[in-house]
Order: C-alpha cells, then sequence, then structure tokens
C-alpha cells in the first residue's frame, strides 16, 4: 500500500463513517493536499526521519504487528535507495509509510535536540572494536551463518554490483573488511543502508565481526568487475603511479600493514563514490594523508584513474573463475 493511499484510509476511519458525504468531503480534501503540493507534503530532515524510524524499528514503541515492522522496513530500505539516487521527495514519502505503519508521530519530541556527535568518541570505540575483533580466530562456519543476510546485498560470491552501488569484498585485506565493518558500525563511516544488518543487535560483537571477516577471506575476487568508460588510461596510470600507488600498491592490490584498501577490479562507479566522500569529508573515517594528497587533482583526472584502477588485475591464484557460483549458497541459487 502507498503511503498516500494509507494516509488517507486513516482519514476516512478517523470520520464518522455513517455519513458517506462527509466521507467523501475529507478524502478528496486529504488528495487534494497531498497532490496539490507533492514536493512540500512533508517537510522532513530525512536522515533524521531516518535515525527516528530506526529506533522505533528496533523499539517497537507502539508494539505494532511483525507484518507492520517487515513492511515498514522494506519501505525504509526503498527509501533509503531514492535518497542515495537523490529522488528525495519520493524517498520522503516512501519513509512517511512507517511513521504511520509505525504508529510514530512525525514531530519530533522538543527536546531531542543533541549535540552532533562527537566523532573522536565514535571513532575510539570503533578502534578498539577493531582491535578486540583483530585479536580473536575467526569461526568460519558461523561467518558463513551471518554472511548470508550480507550476501542479499553482496551476493552470495562477495562479488557486489558492477553498478557500483554495492562493493566487492571478496579479496579485500581481512583487517580491512574488519575495520570498514566497525566503522560502518559505529558511525564513523556513513552508510545508512547497511546500518541495520551490521550493527550489534543484528550481528553480536567483536567475535562475529571477526566471523564473517574470515568468511569473505575465503571468496576469490571477479575480474568481471563494472569498469569505467576506458578514455584517457594513460594518463589515469601516471597520476596513479604519482599519487596512489605509494599506499595503495603498484597494482592497487592494497597493503593491510596500513589498512590501506585493495581497490584493482573493484567496481568503478563505487570508486568514484568513494572518493568524491573521501574527497569531501563525507566520510569521516577518511585517511587524512589521503584527503591531502587528492587535494589538488580535479575530478576528470580522478575518473581517469579510478577508470585505471577498476582495470587492474590481482594475481591469478587469487581470482575467481569465470561464472563461479558459491556452492554455500547453492540451495538458495536453485530456487
Ligand atoms: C542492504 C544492503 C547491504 C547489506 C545487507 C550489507 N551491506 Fe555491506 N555495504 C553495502 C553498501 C551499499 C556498501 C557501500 C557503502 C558506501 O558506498 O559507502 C557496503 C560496504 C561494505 C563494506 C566496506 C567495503 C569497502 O570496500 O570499504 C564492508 C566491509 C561491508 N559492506 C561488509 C558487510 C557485511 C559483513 C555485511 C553483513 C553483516 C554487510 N556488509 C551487509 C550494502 C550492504
Ligand atoms: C597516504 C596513503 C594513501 C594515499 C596516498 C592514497 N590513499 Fe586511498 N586510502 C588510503 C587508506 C588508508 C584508505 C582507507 C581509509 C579508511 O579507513 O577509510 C583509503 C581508501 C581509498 C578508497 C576507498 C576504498 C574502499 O574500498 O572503500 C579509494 C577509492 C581510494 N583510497 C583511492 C585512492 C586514490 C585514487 C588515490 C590517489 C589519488 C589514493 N587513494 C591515495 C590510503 C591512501
Amino acid at each position: 500500500m502507498t503511503a498516500m493511499k494509507l494516509l488517507v484510509l486513516r482519514k476516512v476511519s478517523g470520520t464518522d463513517r455513517s455519513k458517506p458525504r462527509r466521507r467523501l468531503i475529507a478524502v478528496a480534501a486529504a488528495t487534494a493536499v497531498l497532490l496539490a503540493a507533492p514536493n512540500a507534503a512533508l517537510a522532513m530532515d530525512f536522515p533524521a526521519a531516518l535515525k527516528r524510524v530506526d529506533h522505533a524499528l528496533k523499539t517497537n514503541p507502539s508494539q505494532v504487528s511483525q507484518f507492520a515492522l517487515d513492511s515498514c522496513f522494506k519501505r525504509r530500505n526503498f527509501a533509503v535507495k531514492l535518497y542515495e539516487s537523490r529522488q528525495v521527495d519520493r524517498a520522503e514519502r516512501s519513509l512517511q509509510f512507517c511513521f504511520d505503519a509505525l504508529k510514530i508521530s512525525e514531530v519530533a519530541p522538543a527536546a531531542k535536540k543533541q549535540a552532533a556527535p562527537d566523532m573522536d568518541k565514535i571513532k575510539a570505540k570503533a578502534v578498539e572494536e577493531a582491535e578486540q575483533a583483530l585479536s580473536l580466530t575467526p569461526n568460519v562456519n558461523h561467518g558463513l551463518e551471518i554472511y548470508r543476510e550480507c550476501a542479499s546485498c553482496h551476493k552470495p560470491e562477495g562479488w557486489g554490483l558492477t553498478n557500483g552501488s554495492v562493493p566487492q569484498l571478496a579479496g579485500q585485506h581481512s583487517n580491512v573488511v574488519i575495520k570498514q565493518l566497525v566503522d560502518i558500525r559505529a558511525g564513523s563511516r556513513g552508510n545508512p543502508m547497511m546500518n541495520p544488518y551490521s550493527c550489534v543487535e543484528a550481528i553480536g560483537g567483536a567475535q562475529s565481526v571477526a566471523d564473517v571477516a574470515g568468511y569473505i577471506d575465503t571468496l576469490e575476487i571477479s575480474v568481471a568487475n563494472g569498469k569505467g568508460p576506458g578514455i584517457n588510461l594513460e594518463v589515469g596510470e601516471r597520476l596513479y603511479r604519482e599519487n596512489c600507488a605509494r599506499c595503495h600498491g603498484a597494482s592497487g592490490e592494497g597493503d593491510p600493514l596500513t589498512y590501506a584498501p585493495r581497490i584493482q577490479s573493484q567496481h568503478y562507479k563505487y570508486l568514484v563514490r568513494q572518493y568524491r566522500w573521501i574527497r569531501d569529508s563525507k566520510r569521516h573515517n577518511a585517511n587524512a594523508e589521503m584527503t591531502a594528497q587528492i587535494k589538488g587533482l580535479k575530478m576528470t583526472e580522478a575518473k581517469a584513474m579510478l577508470d585505471y584502477v577498476s582495470r587492474l588485475e590481482p594475481p591469478a591464484e587469487l581470482q575467481a573463475p569465470e561464472g563461479w557460483q558459491n556452492p554455500d549458497f547453492a540451495e538458495s541459487q536453485a530456487n
């Protein structure tokens, strides 16, 4: 059911059912308001509203049914996708559904004016958890159980999506996976899409982080990743050597010692997005030295570099055979 229909229905049930004329007027009025000003229908601060929905999903303050929770959860994810593709109006309308389904008020409580989160504290917490996870021995079987959830986005093979909306995880250095995962769940690397799946409530503490990273470590890299348009590759190569290779390696293999991610064979569009976010300080866990390094580069130069990087391949022994399917997921693939 669309948010609009739900709103209308709510309005209907709130009026006197024995008086159809009044009901009709109410429906017409509600529809008119929504249709006349679709953009201004909800003056919503999307990130703040999303936070409230996520909180309500966890705590279920109005004790709504499991069905309502499930449908809200789906709509919430859809809203995030819309928001990320800059369809803000549609995203807000989609999120509106959750306020209705979970029976939470659209108006944030007045006392809710919180200070900005303390990024240093958040980072320190993440460092602590990453260190703990790194010291533990992974249980790969438990890792697979956790990874089943991750696979809905990252795919059973860990190859993500070639359109770059979801990164390839296969082949990523284990300690980088751990660091990024704890950064995401601590909030120092914004990723609203993944939050509910990666939080402690969903997967467990440091041991679980170690386990799922241990499982991801068993996956091999796809070189059929998303590539760039293939222009200016020579320029890209030169700039890569000059600006990036000392940290990310001569062929983009990264360096676990310095937590520099493997970026070879990563989806081009994902690389571009991360690069932008690092440059614009939208990714709070960015490496300060890298941010300084890329300051003077133009976006056209960066795109040429990242296109070149997306075409760099890992050594043959790390590459998955073409068309390989993860046998751990054989059952779900047969369906
Ligand atoms: C709802 C979809 C979704 C689910 C489920 C999901 N992820 Fe992600 N994940 C993403 C997206 C999207 C990104 C990229 C975010 C960005 O662009 O910043 C990402 C990024 C990551 C990264 C960072 C990769 C890098 O190169 O820095 C790691 C690590 C990761 N996910 C691990 C996991 C694990 C482990 C799970 C399961 C516990 C999981 N994800 C579940 C969507 C998802
Ligand atoms: C001083 C070392 C250093 C230099 C130089 C550097 N990087 Fe990085 N880069 C890093 C580190 C460390 C990270 C991971 C930061 C974190 O923890 O989030 C990173 C992250 C990235 C990511 C995100 C990868 C992912 O999986 O999410 C991209 C893309 C990237 N770098 C591209 C580049 C490019 C292109 C250049 C050259 C213009 C470059 N970097 C130069 C150290 C460096």
